[in-house]
């Protein structure tokens, strides 16, 4: 029967045999997928693999710590981070359209990684082993859904960071292909990743980008990081992880309604709470949060948070509601 430790060593021997003696590149996203995937080349390569890390300036709190320290110090793993949060934030200027963020960021997000493959493309180049390797961290069900075809860049497209460039030269390694995400926790556990990386709640690719409505900036995104980050800290500290698929924190920024706070009105932003019940986030159903958490979440929130006044609860299933709301 099934055994992680069994998966793992099968996998290692696999990737040694696939790759031999050539170079490898992964890019990490701070999920579990890509963080497992690379795990497993890391411990069969070794130093033959580097991993790059895109901050877009998107991503909640402490998530770079994460991956830089944290995942490092488990993984032993080569890592290259990308600072591209400004790029990333001119490029988003003016812009409020939901399917217009994604592509930009989708755009940024492959142009600064093929800036980083091409700096290692050098580098490996004249150290005389060439880069022939991708990590992609596909699951079976992603298998499953794109026809089966293994490829040269079989990504799932708009429901990761923008995926990858198509027109890529390299084999892909993909030691996650037969595992479901359940196995793949399974794995990455035993591989001693941490925690919060493991049992990580789905986060979209273009990250916060698409929980701000309205236009991204930096702004709007500390405060959305400040008001996220208190609501996980809640449910994970009432025990609810368990009970939650994801829990998007939204922030209306062109919305605006009167408070009042400390000694005066107030004319803020609200923000938006939407915990759902999923299996697969086909569909999903809105959590039933006990309403003493709820209470404290909010408390903090529009104390804690400057410039929001109100917390609000999304009560909408999916269908009609989307789990995000971009
Ligand atoms: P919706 O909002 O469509 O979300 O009900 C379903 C699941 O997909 C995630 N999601 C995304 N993931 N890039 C991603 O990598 C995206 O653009 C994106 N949009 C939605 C969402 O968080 C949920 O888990």
């Amino acid at each position: 029967d099934w055994n992680a430790g069994n998966v793992i060593a099968e996998q290692v021997a696999r990737i040694r045999e696939q790759v031999g003696s050539a170079r490898v590149i992964s890019a990490l996203s701070g999920g579990v997928d890509s963080a497992v995937s690379t795990a497993l080349v890391q411990q069969a390569v070794g130093d033959q693999l580097t991993a790059v890390f895109v901050d877009h300036g998107l991503l909640r709190k402490g998530e770079r710590e994460q991956v830089q320290q944290d995942y490092v110090q488990a993984t032993g793993v080569r890592l290259v981070t990308v600072d591209a949060a400004d790029t990333f934030l001119a490029a988003l200027e003016g812009v409020s359209d939901p399917e217009q963020k994604r592509k930009i960021i989708g755009r940024e997000f492959i142009r600064a990684f093929e800036q980083a493959e091409r700096d290692l493309i050098a580098e490996a180049a004249a150290e005389g082993e060439p880069i022939r390797f991708l990590v992609q961290g596909t699951l079976y069900p992603d298998v499953v859904e794109s026809g089966g075809g293994t490829g040269t860049a079989n990504i799932k497209s708009h429901h990761n960071v923008g995926g990858l460039p198509e027109d890529l030269q390299f084999e892909l390694v993909e030691p996650l292909r037969t595992l479901f995400k359940d196995e793949v926790r399974q794995i990455g556990r035993e591989l001693g990743l941490p925690e919060a990386i493991v049992g990580r709640q789905p986060f979209p690719g273009p990250g916060l980008g698409i929980r701000i409505v309205g236009e991204v900036t930096r702004d709007r995104l500390d405060l959305l990081r400040e008001a996220d980050a208190i609501a996980r800290e809640e449910l994970s500290a009432a025990g609810l992880d368990g009970e939650i698929w994801q829990c998007p924190v939204v922030l209306l920024a062109d919305v605006r309604s009167v408070g009042v706070q400390g000694d005066g009105r107030t004319y803020g932003h609200p923000i938006v709470l939407r915990p759902v019940s999923s299996e697969d986030a086909m569909t999903a159903d809105w959590t039933r949060l006990p309403y003493d958490v709820l209470a404290k979440i909010s408390n903090r929130i529009t104390n804690e948070v400057r410039e929001v006044n109100r917390v609000v609860l999304d009560v909408t299933s999916k269908p009609p509601g989307t789990i995000e709301w971009e």
